[in-house]
């Protein structure tokens, strides 16, 4: 056959392959989100995301040492409160689950990089994102408690806060407070395009925090919209978001492609509960190997363009990355 060009020849054998590779990983991007409890000397593993667990403040120092000794230099920590109402004031305690954790996480393993998420609903009682009035998630009004949930957070030593709500504003909002506060500095990583999904089935049980009437969809975005995503990314970079979220990660690739073309911010993107608790239930039945399709997903991120991979694959991909699995 006369043929000049021949993509096989650049697949020839393992260092040619990994000599032309388009896309690099690179460990010091990834996030692992955590849950954090109230009580004493217990770690419980998540039904739904088994190989998860929900953390009391005196046992989560080990598993940050654990962390960064596998690689995973940056956590996100999600609250799990003892009391919740309407008003969701263990967010903005600061003697919170959170902001208790992070004063931990300072003094066991201080090295380590420690992202807060920003939201209500693990703390109202409705288990909404924002403050209920007749039925409705008020907007303005939530404002102001996500702005000192994230102030709290960043006394407590927060090194970043992420916004995860999805109320119109709230990066504007919390910036001005954190400016207004002396933390000019601490960044935020906004979830910018949040879509209203189903994939957060297992963190809602996680965090106990499934609203108790209607759902999100008043706030969180609408998946059959793409454009939208990427209009809600501007804002929030209008608004000082110093780096964009999109979520979640495996279904929405288009948006991170899309948002890739247009942002010269860093990209995040949240592969979330739900694809974490598919994985593990198909790599259980032997149906997939697990390792393969994680390392799949992850690259797969990469290559639409992201900055930032936040995953509870972490310590399994940056274990990959040291071994040459990915790289
Ligand atoms: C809080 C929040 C949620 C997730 C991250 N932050 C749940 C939700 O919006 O219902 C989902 C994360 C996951 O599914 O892994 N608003």
């Amino acid at each position: 056959m006369d043929m000049t060009v021949r993509p096989r020849r650049l697949r020839n054998g393992e260092t040619l392959r990994k000599m032309v590779r388009e896309t690099r990983v690179d460990a010091a991007s990834l996030v692992y989100p955590m849950f954090v409890m109230e009580g004493t000397d217990k770690v419980e593993e998540i039904d739904a995301m088994p190989g998860q667990y929900r953390y009391t403040v005196d046992r989560v120092g080990e598993k940050f040492k654990e962390l960064f000794e596998a690689g995973v230099h940056a956590v996100m920590l999600f609250g799990i409160p003892d009391k919740k109402d309407e008003q969701a004031s263990e967010a903005y305690n600061p003697c919170g689950v959170v902001q208790r954790a992070l004063k931990e996480g300072k003094r066991v393993c201080p090295d380590m990089y420690y992202i807060t998420d920003v939201c209500l609903c693990e703390y109202t009682s409705h288990g909404h994102c924002g403050v209920i009035c007749d039925g409705d998630v008020l907007n303005d009004e939530t404002l102001e408690l996500l702005a000192k949930t994230a102030l709290s957070h960043a006394e407590a030593g927060a090194d970043m806060v992420a916004p995860s709500d999805m109320m119109d504003g709230r990066v504007a909002a919390i910036r001005e407070v954190l400016d207004n506060n002396g933390f000019k500095n601490v960044p935020i990583m906004a979830y910018s395009a949040k879509y209203a999904s189903a994939f957060y089935g297992p963190f809602r049980e996680a965090a106990g925090s499934a609203p108790s009437f209607g759902d999100r969809k008043s706030y969180q975005m609408d998946f059959h919209n793409g454009r939208e995503g990427i209009k809600e990314i501007m804002l929030d970079i209008e608004e000082g978001a110093d780096i964009v979220m999109v979520k979640p990660a495996m279904s929405y690739l288009d948006i991170v492609a899309n948002a890739r073309d247009m942002v010269d911010l860093p990209i995040a993107a949240y592969s979330v509960s739900g694809e974490y608790a598919m994985v593990k239930a198909a790599a259980a039945k032997g149906w997939i190997d697990e390792d393969r399709i994680v390392a799949e997903m992850a690259v797969s991120a990469y290559r639409a363009g992201v900055d930032i991979y936040i995953t509870y694959y972490a310590k399994e991909i940056a274990e990959m990355i040291q071994k040459g699995i990915i790289g």
